[in-house]
């Protein structure tokens, strides 16, 4: 089971890259996770492109349809999507090769809620379904937190052993029917 994990900042120090580092620590039995991390150096996206892909949108697609589903962290700035990772998004709206993967969205702001909504349309919109049980919201309060920590926090590790587990019921379900 691959699972591509795909972070909305581009901050050294981003709490969502932490959870999303924390949730490859804690990947159940069979499940691979491994971090898209070249995003801040895809292009902005525009389909004139799709005739002469540059390399890092080739190895993005690429990942994106080698996986089985992706996991998605990603913080709100001015009330929405952060450009970059829309722009992101947009790069697999533009491929064939996304084909309605299954999406879990871990949402680690305290308060923020319209990115996440905004993410659910566009992922509506790509026929990409959001894996319910699989996503969370988990606070992290502590804007020092790095993966090690919130690993060491049990209610935190709960949370995210929780939607993993969950990602993976679901993907073997899939696999069933
Ligand atoms: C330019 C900018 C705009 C932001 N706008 C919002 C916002 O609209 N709502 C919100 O709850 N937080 C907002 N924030 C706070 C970020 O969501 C918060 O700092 C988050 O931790 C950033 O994620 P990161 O730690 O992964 O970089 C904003 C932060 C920045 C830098």
């Amino acid at each position: 089971m691959q699972i591509l994990a795909l972070c909305g900042s581009l901050r050294a120090r981003s709490l969502n890259m932490a959870i999303l580092e924390a949730a490859k620590y804690a990947a159940p039995a069979g499940m691979e996770i491994s971090i898209f991390r070249g995003i801040g150096g895809l292009p902005p996206f525009s389909p004139d492109l799709d005739y002469n892909l540059p390399e890092v949108a080739v190895a993005f697609r690429r990942q994106a349809a080698a996986a089985d589903a992706l996991i998605i962290a990603c913080p709100e700035y001015a009330g929405g999507i952060p450009g970059m990772f829309k722009n992101a998004l947009d790069w697999l709206v533009g491929s064939e090769e996304f084909d309605s993967r299954p999406v879990a969205l871990l949402n680690v702001s305290p308060h923020a809620v319209e990115a996440e909504a905004a993410l659910r349309l566009v992922l509506r919109t790509m026929s990409a379904p959001v894996v319910e049980a699989a996503s969370r919201r988990i606070p992290i309060r502590n804007r020092e937190s790095t993966a090690e920590s919130l690993l060491a926090d049990p209610e935190i590790r709960a949370s995210l052993d929780g939607a993993l587990g969950a990602l993976r019921h679901s993907l073997l379900s899939r696999t069933e029917q």
